[in-house]
Order: C-alpha cells, then sequence, then structure tokens
C-alpha cells in the first residue's frame, strides 16, 4: 500500500512508541503527539535510532484544541492511531472524573479535530478489560460488554461513541482494537516499558524484582477458579501489537463503518506461569510471595483471535518465552528505565 501519514498520539507510551517503530520500517511517516504525563521524550529518541529516520512530535494534551488544530495545519494527515490516554485501573476508582475527562474528552476532542480537517480513518485503541468478570473464555468480539472499573468504562463508552459517529458519518472507518495484556519490549532493547513510580503491571514489576529494583513480587490471590489458583491472562508481545496495528492500519479502507477485534494470542498464563517463565529468561529465581486479591481483579481473560486472522490473517506470533527475554533484556539494559537517558 502506499505510505500513509500517521498521526500517532500517545506515540511516546509503551505500546504507541513500538508502534511508531514498525510504522516508521514500513515506509509511514509519524507524527506524534504526547503529553509525557506518563512517558518519556527519550523513547522517541529511541524509535528514531532504531528506524534510522527522525520522528516529528509535538508536546501537547489532546484536549487543547488549537494546539492539535495546529498539528493537523502542519501535516497531510491520513490516518490516526490513538493510543493516548490514562490506564492504571486502581487510580481510576481514586479519580474517576479524571479518566472521563481524559480518556473521553481526549477522544472527543480528536474526532472533532479530525472532522474539521477532513480526516476519516482512526484506529482506536481499546481493551479487553470492557469484557470485565467474563463468564466463559475465551472471549469474542461479540460477548457482553460488562466494565467494572472506570477505565473500562472510558474505554466502552469510546467504542460506543465511536460507532454512533460512524452511523452518522458514512466516511468514516474506525477500527477499535480490544487489547488482552501487551508485554515485552523491542527486541533490540532500547524500547520497553518503564512505568512512572512502582508499576502496576506485572510484567515491569516481575522485571525490576528480578534486577533486585525491588524485593519480591506480590502474587494477588492464589485462590481463584483457574489450575492454580491464580489469575490468569492472555499476554501478548507489544511487538505483535504493533504488528497489528500496522495491519489495521492497512485494512482500515476495506469497509467504511465500525469495525472491533480482540488482539491476543488465544493462550491464557497464571500469575506463576509467568514468574516460572521470566525466572528462565532471566537465570535466577524471581522471590514471590502469596498476598490477598487485588481489588477489582477478574479470575481469567483470554481472548478468542480467529476473527482478526479470518478478516487479514493477523496472528501473534511471539510466545511467553520471547515476551519474558524481551522484557528482561530491557530491564537488564535500562536498569532505571529512560532516566539514565
Ligand atoms: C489491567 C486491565 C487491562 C489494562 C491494564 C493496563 C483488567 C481486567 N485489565 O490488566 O485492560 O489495559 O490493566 O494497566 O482490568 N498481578 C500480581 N502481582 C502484581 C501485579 C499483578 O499478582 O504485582 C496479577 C494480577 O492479579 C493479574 C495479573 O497479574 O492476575 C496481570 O495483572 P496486570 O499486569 O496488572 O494486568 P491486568 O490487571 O490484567
Amino acid at each position: 500500500m502506499s505510505p500513509m501519514t500517521v498521526l500517532v498520539t500517545g506515540g511516546a507510551g509503551f505500546i504507541g512508541s513500538h508502534t511508531c517503530v514498525e510504522l516508521l520500517e514500513h515506509g509511514h511517516e509519524v507524527v506524534v503527539v504526547d503529553d509525557h504525563s506518563n512517558s518519556a521524550p527519550e523513547a522517541l529518541e529511541r524509535v528514531a535510532k532504531i528506524a534510522g529516520r527522525p520522528v516529528t512530535a509535538y508536546r501537547a494534551d489532546l484536549r487543547d484544541r488549537s494546539a492539535l488544530d495546529a498539528v493537523f495545519k502542519a501535516h497531510p494527515v491520513d490516518a490516526v492511531i490513538h493510543f493516548a490516554a490514562k490506564k492504571a485501573v486502581g487510580e481510576s476508582v481514586e479519580i474517576p472524573v479524571t479518566y472521563y475527562d481524559i480518556n473521553v474528552g481526549g477522544t472527543t476532542a480528536l474526532l472533532s479535530a479530525m472532522q474539521a480537517h477532513g480526516v476519516h480513518r482512526l484506529v482506536f485503541s481499546s481493551s479487553c478489560s470492557i469484557y470485565g468478570d467474563a463468564t466463559k473464555v475465551p472471549l469474542t468480539e461479540t460477548d457482553p460488554a460488562a466494565p467494572t472499573n472506570p477505565y473500562a468504562s472510558t474505554k466502552w463508552i469510546c467504542e460506543q461513541l465511536l460507532a454512533d459517529m460512524c452511523r452518522r458519518l458514512p466516511e468514516l472507518s474506525v477500527l477499535a482494537l480490544r487489547y488482552f495484556n501487551p508485554v515485552g519490549a523491542h527486541p533490540c532493547g532500547l524500547l520497553g516499558e518503564d512505568p512512572r513510580g512502582i508499576p502496576n503491571n506485572i510484567m515491569p514489576y516481575l522485571a525490576q524484582v528480578a534486577v533486585g529494583r525491588r524485593e519480591r513480587l506480590s502474587v494477588f490471590g492464589d485462590d481463584y477458579p483457574t489450575p492454580d489458583g491464580t489469575g490468569v491472562r492472555d499476554y501478548i508481545h507489544v511487538m505483535d501489537v504493533a504488528e497489528g496495528h500496522r495491519c489495521a492500519l492497512e485494512h482500515l479502507d476495506d469497509e467504511k463503518g465500525m469495525r472491533v477485534f480482540n488482539l491476543g494470542t488465544g493462550v491464557g498464563s497464571s500469575v506463576l506461569d509467568l514468574v516460572n517463565a521470566f525466572a528462565r529468561a532471566c537465570g535466577r529465581p524471581v522471590p514471590y510471595e502469596v498476598t490477598g486479591r487485588r481489588a477489582g481483579d477478574v479470575a481469567e481473560l483470554v481472548a478468542d483471535p480467529r476473527a482478526v486472522a479470518a478478516a487479514w490473517g493477523w496472528t501473534a506470533k511471539r510466545d511467553l518465552g520471547v515476551m519474558c527475554r524481551d522484557a528482561w533484556r530491557f530491564q537488564e539494559l535500562n536498569p532505571s528505565g529512560y532516566a539514565a537517558g
């Protein structure tokens, strides 16, 4: 397909930065808008280094309409990939209004700027968390949404508002991708997940334990109705997620309107499976202790990934061992994340 100019919101973040590399390596132009509230500008330097091409980037909040207008005026944007959002489930329970404001308000501001500048193609970053406490696995795209926290609700509201926009504006093509649990890092070790403060998510926490930054992992509950009692998730390598976005971009014009796909592997792994796989990857035991359940956690979330495979021939290629190997390489080479520069 012919190269596109792609506006990537949240392009300096974990999934955004890996997607930028993938797009640049396939000849697309990338324009990043990121407010760096949970990302380092250094990530974009590294994207440029890996791809061997400069990255155009703006520091802006999506709700700043004049900043957004200036970006659309300066670049012939063909499509938008919208990652920018807040994503900590626990925090969303503490400050729900902020989550609605940033995640939903950011999306409506972006949509109105896209309309004003005649941009009709969008890939939206959704989440498996919209399925809530699933009563069955694997989950297909037609299973009901039942968000259990404000973060998940913001993603579900955005999906609904996008579907509504598509019904009313027939020129729009929107793809919402529901990611399961993205982990891992670019295999070169320059790009990875570098959360601010104490990690909420298990993979960066495990990596920080293995490198000696934290004492031990707390395993949140071993009394779930799962084979070993710990929570089961569908971990997916961030490079697979990045490739999924490039594929999505290339299939945006297949149809007008709104389409929704799961991005997962279809393989469920427990917390203890992940601890063991990580210990093998880093060649040392990773200390852990079982503590109580974390509020809001669900027992098991696994994708049925067949719909996207049937539509585009896309499937995730990397297994749990590769996810751990790459997450560990990034942690080992960047023990303090991007902070050391
Ligand atoms: C959650 C959201 C997901 C969101 C992601 C982003 C749900 C169901 N999922 O993923 O949509 O995109 O956050 O932040 O709301 N665990 C431990 N110890 C830890 C950390 C986690 O045992 O220190 C366990 C959890 O109980 C869970 C698994 O590890 O079973 C994965 O947890 P985590 O990495 O935080 O991701 P989710 O909560 O699945």
